[in-house]
């Protein structure tokens, strides 16, 4: 178990572009692991690979309730969306912060799992939330882009994405 540094706002990391992923190694396998420890530590519901400095389009997600359900993408793509919702958005990279962002309200992505083997997942709400503010780090893109209004401050029990 090892948590890394969540690197935050006014680094560069966060902006730039994610590289695919070839081929499952120790090291990646390693990454993905710790990105899980990390995203649980923090109480976060995503993180993405650029989030602890690594260029690498990966993505663990887990937005069940008991936090024991996660969900991991690698190279993800999103392929449909649907709809529309807007709620409120926080970011590990963006602490005590959080904002309403425009979101679909259905989204389908497809990616690899830690197999390297395709899969396709879909999503509501949350999920759907999720799917594109992560799948967004991948493309150095944070949500504070995408509010509408303010960014404005949260008490530290509030979700975190
Ligand atoms: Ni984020």
């Amino acid at each position: 178990m090892a948590i890394r540094t969540i690197r935050v706002m006014g680094d560069d990391i966060l902006n730039k572009t994610s590289k695919p992923v070839k081929e499952m190694t120790d090291k990646v396998r390693t990454l993905i692991n710790d990105m899980l420890d990390t995203m649980y530590d923090a109480q976060g519901v995503g993180l993405a690979a650029p989030q602890v400095g690594i260029l690498k389009r990966i993505v663990v997600i887990d937005v069940s309730e008991n936090a024991d359900n996660p969900i991991i993408l690698i190279n993800p793509e999103i392929v449909k969306t649907e709809g529309e919702q807007t709620d409120n958005e926080g970011c590990l990279s963006v602490p005590g912060k959080a904002g309403t962002v425009t979101r679909p309200e259905y989204v389908e992505v497809k990616a690899l799992d830690e197999n390297m083997e395709p899969i396709s997942l879909c999503g509501n709400g949350l999920l759907a939330r999720a799917f594109a503010h992560e799948i967004d780090h991948l493309d150095g893109k944070l949500y504070v882009d995408l509010v509408e209004g303010e960014l404005h401050d949260v008490a530290n029990d509030e979700e975190d994405e």
